[in-house]
């Protein structure tokens, strides 16, 4: 099949390779100038394990090409799928400009049938509203064309993109059109997952639920940890425990400094809008919020009370991106321990293998280092902020001979505390109890 994706992000791309994986030839469409030149010699904007490699494959063997404007591959599509930013406005709600802007243009541009795939998460009733931008722009051009929309929702994880993208634990497919059905049938041929056919709506809905479902065991679970902290408990046994009943199951129970990413702070706080616009309060999602807002701060309290002041100590943050294997720093834990340190007129020295340079934008005033042995030079106490595979296998005791106090505040419960122990470190997690 040939497939137009609009939007060069890192749902946009990672789809696009993985669709040419699949047999499909390509057209990805990015408004942005610079990064179309920067698509096209084979650079991604991003940091993503193994897309690049792919992307510069598909060019070279031109199943795969880069265009600014829609019009120029339109018409050469049996499938166009929207894969553009829905960022938070003010209130929570999503902004939904680009998803509008997208739609217009198919409107205007296309001159054959169409089946229209959303990719972006947007709210509940946005597909009936794409349809209805799409015919508006094909009722003014005075063309009476086929144009099915569907909903089709990623669940891709940064850092594990490409992976999901062709390894899905199930697709959803949300269409009252039995002709979109049959063609997303062949979209995906070759995947073997199941796949959940429903409307526009419940699609759209499944993804928000579940990105807010994750949010919450993830809070609930980091709430836990606070009070095994009282109850001479250990979290991570905890959920262990818990996690073993099928009907639990055991991912998504690391305790630690809060989640962050493009995804869930935005996703919660949308579907808590579109819960509020209904004149529904949906308790379980504001206290998903609250907890994660507190978190940071809540640890960063435990260290001040081990350090007595934070004033003139040299803390050191290890890691920066909101998860390990990617750089990205949007919402992410160390944004807001830099935040709060500042405040209490820390000195900080960070480093982090991938995210150093997007921080550096927005704190120039922060110590750079070399390496984790560097950034832990005469520091008071380290913090592990980001769970990156190095630093669990740093050599601690040399890290060790150049810090100023032997204190390892691991906000990720990613270290053995028994070995940090045993080190002569005095060390402490998320709701650890020996
Ligand atoms: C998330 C979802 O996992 C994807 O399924 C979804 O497609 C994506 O959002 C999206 O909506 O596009 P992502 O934001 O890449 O993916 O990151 P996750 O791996 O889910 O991690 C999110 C945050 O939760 C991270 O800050 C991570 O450190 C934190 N987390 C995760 C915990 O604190 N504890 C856990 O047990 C798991």
């Amino acid at each position: 099949m040939k497939i137009t994706v609009v939007g060069g992000g890192y749902v946009g791309i990672t789809t696009s390779v993985a669709l040419a994986s699949s047999g499909h030839t390509v057209h990805i469409v990015e408004i942005n100038k610079a990064k179309v030149n920067q698509l096209n010699k084979g650079k991604l904007p991003f940091y993503e394990d193994g897309v690049e490699e792919k992307l510069r494959w598909f060019l070279t063997s031109g199943q795969l090409s880069i265009h600014h404007q829609l019009e120029d591959c339109i018409n050469e599509s049996d499938a166009v799928f929207i894969a553009v930013g829905t960022p938070s406005l003010a209130d929570g709600s999503a902004d939904l400009t680009a998803v509008d802007a997208v739609a217009e243009q198919i409107g205007s541009y296309t001159e054959r049938d169409l089946v229209v795939v959303t990719k972006s998460t947007v709210p509940v009733g946005s597909g009936e509203k794409i349809n209805q931008l799409i015919r508006q722009k094909l009722s003014e051009r005075g063309v009476d064309l086929m144009v099915d929309t569907v909903s089709n929702p990623e669940f891709l994880r940064e850092g594990k993109a490409l992976y999901d993208a062709l390894h899905p634990d199930r697709i959803v497919i949300g269409t009252s059109s039995d002709r979109a059905r049959h063609i997303m049938k062949a979209v995906y041929h070759d995947l073997h997952c199941p796949v959940i056919y429903t409307t526009i709506e419940n699609a759209e809905m499944i993804k928000y639920a579940s990105n807010a479902f994750l949010a919450m065991k993830i809070s609930y679970v980091n709430e836990l940890a606070r009070l095994c902290e009282r109850t001479n408990t250990n979290v991570q046994h905890v959920a262990e425990g818990i996690g073993l009943d099928k009907r639990i199951g055991s991912l998504f129970l690391n305790a630690g400094i809060g989640y962050g990413g493009s995804c869930f702070p935005k996703d919660v706080k949308a579907l808590e809008a579109i819960a509020r616009q209904q004149g529904l309060t949906m308790h379980l999602l504001e206290a998903t919020m609250r907890i994660n807002e507190t978190q940071t701060e809540w640890f960063v309290n435990k260290l001040q009370a081990v350090l007595h002041n934070l004033g003139g100590k040299k803390i050191a943050l290890l890691g920066l991106s909101f998860k390990p294997d990617t750089d990205d720093i949007r919402e992410a834990a160390s944004l807001k321990i830099i935040h709060l340190l500042t405040q209490r007129n820390a000195s900080i020295s960070v480093y982090d293998p991938q995210a150093m340079e997007n921080v550096k934008n927005l704190h120039p005033q922060l110590y750079y280092a070399s390496s984790s042995y560097d950034a832990l030079k005469n520091a008071d106490a380290a913090l592990l902020v980001t769970e990156w595979e190095e630093f669990k296998h740093m050599d601690w005791e040399k890290a060790k001979m150049n810090m100023k106090q032997p204190i390892v505040m691991d906000g990720r419960n990613a270290l053995s505390p028994s070995v940090m122990k045993k080190l002569g470190f005095y060390y402490d997690g998320v709701g650890l109890n020996d």
